[in-house]
């Protein structure tokens, strides 16, 4: 994408949420239950447990809660509800209306279903929206993929997961927070990952892993280009949390050393659209940022889509 405008209205996050399911499924558990292992799943993939439970709209609320809070914004004062989901609990309507009236929102609300990539395409909506007007959006990324996964296939069961983020975009003076985007999806690759209505997630996990590498590093150097910034002025990457060794194999790529990754992959497997933001607020929450600075947002998922983002780390609290 080209560099932002200079005259555009720019946008901060200032607050930030966190929710997950309180069942706990470690690896121990899905040994029991198929044909795999704990020492296979953590070397292969990294991950150690995951959540499960709940609803779209439950976590989305709980999250999003925590996210007005932390921004000490009154619902009221929302102006659009964005929800990042691939796992809606109806068809219809969009899961974001019964989010918006769970949090007691009056406001324009709809979902975003652009898989794994979903909270960075959601962020990249909510500035755009900041850009013609709006002063405050409500962002969530929520998932609930233990609902769609067969339970009886090893090469799904042992990744997918529940969970939400959420994050409150406001409207500041000057350029804003969101330094270079880049979105983008291949439709052909459809296949490789996919759901028909009322089924189970169907997956390629070979050929996902072959091209997440390459297109979660295109994408990367994409938003670095537009940002005007270089892989050494990045404090934090926020990886799609899929595989350890995707994450580590994008990285190395891209000359950022692991230790600048913010990883939440062992206690949460993949949340898809909740992945991004579950790692990112958890690094917060953990004092891993400081106002001033850069993030690298990088995920990428079914559709083949891709999203990344440079965003400079504002803290909490109104700017
Ligand atoms: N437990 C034990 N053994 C297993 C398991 C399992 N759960 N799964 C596969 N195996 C076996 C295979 O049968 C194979 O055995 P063989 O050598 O005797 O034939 C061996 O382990 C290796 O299998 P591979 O499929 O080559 O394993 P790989 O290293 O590719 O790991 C995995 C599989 C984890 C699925 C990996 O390919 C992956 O992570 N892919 C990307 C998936 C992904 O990121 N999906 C999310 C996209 S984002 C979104 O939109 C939700």
């Amino acid at each position: 994408m080209p560099p932002l405008p200079s005259s555009a209205r720019g946008a901060a996050i200032t607050g930030w949420g966190r929710a997950l399911p309180d069942t706990v499924v470690t690896n121990a558990d899905l040994e029991a239950r198929m044909d795999t292992s704990d020492e296979w799943i953590r070397e292969r993939t990294g991950i150690a447990e995951r959540r499960i439970g709940g609803s779209t709209a439950s976590l989305s609320i709980e999250s999003g809660r925590r996210a007005l809070a932390c921004a000490g914004v009154d619902p009221a004062s929302i102006d659009a509800l964005i929800l990042s989901t691939t796992t809606p609990d109806r068809t219809v309507p969009a899961t974001s209306a019964t989010v918006q009236h769970g949090l007691g929102l009056r406001c324009g609300a709809f979902d975003v279903n652009a898989a794994c990539s979903g909270f960075v395409y959601g962020l990249a909506v909510a500035n755009g929206l900041i850009a013609i007007g709006a002063e405050r959006v409500l962002l969530i990324g929520t998932d609930t993929l233990s609902r769609i996964v067969d339970w009886t296939d090893r090469n799904t069961a042992i990744l997918f997961a529940d969970g939400s983020g959420a994050a409150v975009v406001e409207a500041v003076g000057g350029r804003g927070s969101l330094l270079g985007w880049d979105i983008d999806a291949d439709g052909s690759a459809e296949d490789l990952l996919f759901c028909e209505v009322g089924g189970h997630l169907h997956m390629d996990g070979k050929e996902v892993f072959r091209r997440a590498v390459r297109i979660m590093v295109d994408s990367a150097e994409k938003s670095l280009a537009a940002s005007g910034t270089s892989v050494d002025d990045i404090a934090m990457v926020v990886p799609h949390q899929a595989n350890i060794r995707i994450i580590s194999a994008a990285c190395e790529r891209l000359g950022i050393p692991m230790s600048k990754t913010a990883l939440a992959l062992a206690e949460t497997g993949n949340t898809s659209s909740a992945s991004i933001p579950l790692a990112w607020f958890a690094a917060a929450d953990d004092g891993r940022l400081v106002p001033g600075d850069l993030v690298l947002l990088v995920g990428f998922g079914a559709g083949m889509t891709a999203a990344s983002a440079v965003v400079r780390w504002t803290g909490a609290g109104r700017p």
